[in-house]
C-alpha cells in the first residue's frame, strides 16, 4: 500500500460530512427534523418560477451555459438587502463560499478559527485546504469573543463565527462581533455566517459591519428561511478586495440559470419569509418550554432548531432510537462536542407535538 497516489496532508484527517437522513427502514414517510430545513418548504413565488422555467415559457435554455457573472442574482440579493451588488458573490450553497475563503486564505501553516460548537464546514474546508483548524473553548454555549481574541495570533488567517450558531442557536450581541473584528490582528479575515440571520426579526446578519470594515465577509443561504435547501444557492458580501479574489477561484458556472432564476423569484416573495420567520418563533417557543418540562436541558435559540441535552450520550442515544421507531429523524450531535445532545428542527406545531410525545415516552423509559 505504500506507492498508491496519497492526497495532500490534511485530507485524510476530514471525516466526511454526513447530512440529516432522510429515510427510515420500515417507515414509508418519515418526519425529518434533522437538517434544519424549513418546514413550510419554498414559497410560492419560488414554485411558479420552476413550473415557468420547466414548462418552457420562460426560455431556460439547457444547452446554453448559464449567467457566470449571477448577474441578475446578484442585483436582486443587493436589492432585497439594500447592498452593494458588486460585492455579492454566489455559490452552491453558503458551504461553496466557506469552501472558496479556506482555499483562497488559508494553506500549510496557517490557522482557521471558530467556536468549539461552530458549524463542521469549518473545520473540513480547512483542513481541505491544507490549514491548520482551531476550535477555541466556549462560554456556556456560546462563541466567546475573548477567547478568540486570545487564540488569535499572526498565522490566524480567517475566523469564523456563525450568528445565530448551529447547533447550539447562540447569538453573539453585535457590540461583541464588532469588539472581535476590531481586535483581530490585520492579517486576518473575519467570516460571519449569517446561515440562520433571517429567523432573528432586524437582523442584518452582519451586513452593516461588512460595510464599515475591509475585513469582514458575511455568508448567506437560500437553503433555510427560504425554504430552497436542495436547490443549493447561497451567497455572500464582502469588501472589494475580498470578492474580487474569490471570483478568481469561483467555478465560472456554479449555478445553473434554474437555480438563479428560483432563488431571485425567492427575494420577491417577502411574505413566505415573514410567514417562516413567525410560525418558527412560535413553534420553537412552544418546543422549547415542553422539552424542559419534560426536564431537558435546552437553551434558547435564535435559529429554526434546538437543542436539547439529556443527562448522558446514553440517553440521547435512547432517545435518538424511540424517535426513529416513531419514524422521526433528529440530529445527533456528538461531532459538534455534545454526545448527550440532540437538535431539533423546529417543524410545525403538530410537528413538535409528536417530537415531544415521544420523547416523553423516551423520558419515561429512562432517557
Ligand atoms: C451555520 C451554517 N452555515 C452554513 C450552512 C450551509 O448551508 P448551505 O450550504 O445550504 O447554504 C449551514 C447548513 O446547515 C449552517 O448550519
Amino acid at each position: 500500500m505504500s506507492d498508491i497516489p496519497r492526497p495532500r496532508p490534511g485530507i485524510l484527517e476530514i471525516a466526511p460530512y454526513v447530512g440529516g437522513q432522510s429515510k427510515l427502514a420500515g417507515h414509508g414517510e418519515v418526519l425529518k427534523l434533522s437538517s434544519n430545513e424549513n418546514p413550510l418548504g419554498p414559497g410560492p413565488a419560488s414554485l411558479a418560477a420552476l413550473r415557468a422555467l420547466v414548462s418552457g415559457n420562460e426560455g431556460l435554455a439547457l444547452h446554453r451555459y448559464p449567467d457566470s457573472g449571477h448577474g441578475r442574482l446578484r442585483a436582486a440579493i443587493a436589492g432585497a438587502h439594500e447592498l452593494d451588488a458588486e460585492r455579492v458573490i454566489c455559490g452552491v450553497g453558503s458551504d461553496e463560499i466557506i469552501t472558496l475563503l479556506c482555499q483562497a486564505y488559508a494553506g500549510p501553516g496557517d490557522e482557521v478559527l471558530y467556536s468549539a460548537h461552530g458549524f463542521l464546514m469549518y473545520r473540513i474546508s480547512a483542513l481541505a485546504a491544507g490549514a491548520t483548524p482551531v476550535a477555541v473553548p466556549e462560554r456556556e454555549r456560546c462563541a466567546d469573543v475573548d477567547a478568540l481574541l486570545a487564540a488569535a495570533g499572526e498565522r490566524t488567517k480567517l475566523v469564523f463565527l456563525a450568528n445565530p450558531n448551529n447547533p447550539t442557536g447562540a447569538m453573539v450581541a453585535q457590540e461583541d462581533v464588532r469588539r472581535l473584528a476590531e481586535g483581530l490582528p490585520p492579517t486576518a479575515l473575519l467570516v460571519l455566517d449569517g446561515a440562520y440571520a433571517e429567523y432573528v426579526e432586524g437582523f442584518d446578519g452582519g451586513a452593516a459591519l461588512v460595510e464599515a470594515r475591509q475585513d469582514v465577509v458575511m455568508t448567506r443561504t437560500f437553503s433555510k428561511i427560504y425554504g430552497l435547501g436542495g436547490l443549493r444557492v447561497g451567497w455572500g458580501y464582502g469588501p472589494a478586495h475580498v470578492i474580487e479574489v474569490l471570483n478568481r477561484i469561483r467555478p465560472p458556472f456554479n449555478l445553473s440559470d434554474l437555480q438563479q432564476e428560483i432563488a431571485i423569484a425567492a427575494l420577491g416573495d417577502a411574505a413566505h419569509v415573514q410567514r417562516s420567520r413567525l410560525e418558527n418563533a412560535q413553534a420553537r417557543d412552544w418546543l422549547t418550554q415542553a422539552l424542559r418540562d419534560l426536564g431537558l436541558a435546552v437553551d434558547d435559540s435564535a435559529g429554526n432548531f434546538v437543542l436539547a441535552r439529556f443527562a448522558s450520550a446514553e440517553a440521547a442515544v435512547a432517545a435518538d432510537a424511540v424517535a426513529r421507531g416513531e419514524g422521526i429523524i433528529l440530529r445527533r450531535v456528538e461531532g459538534y462536542g455534545f454526545p448527550e445532545g440532540l437538535r431539533i428542527t423546529v417543524g410545525t406545531m403538530g410537528d413538535c407535538r409528536r417530537v415531544v410525545a415521544a420523547l416523553r415516552r423516551a423520558v419515561e423509559q429512562g432517557a
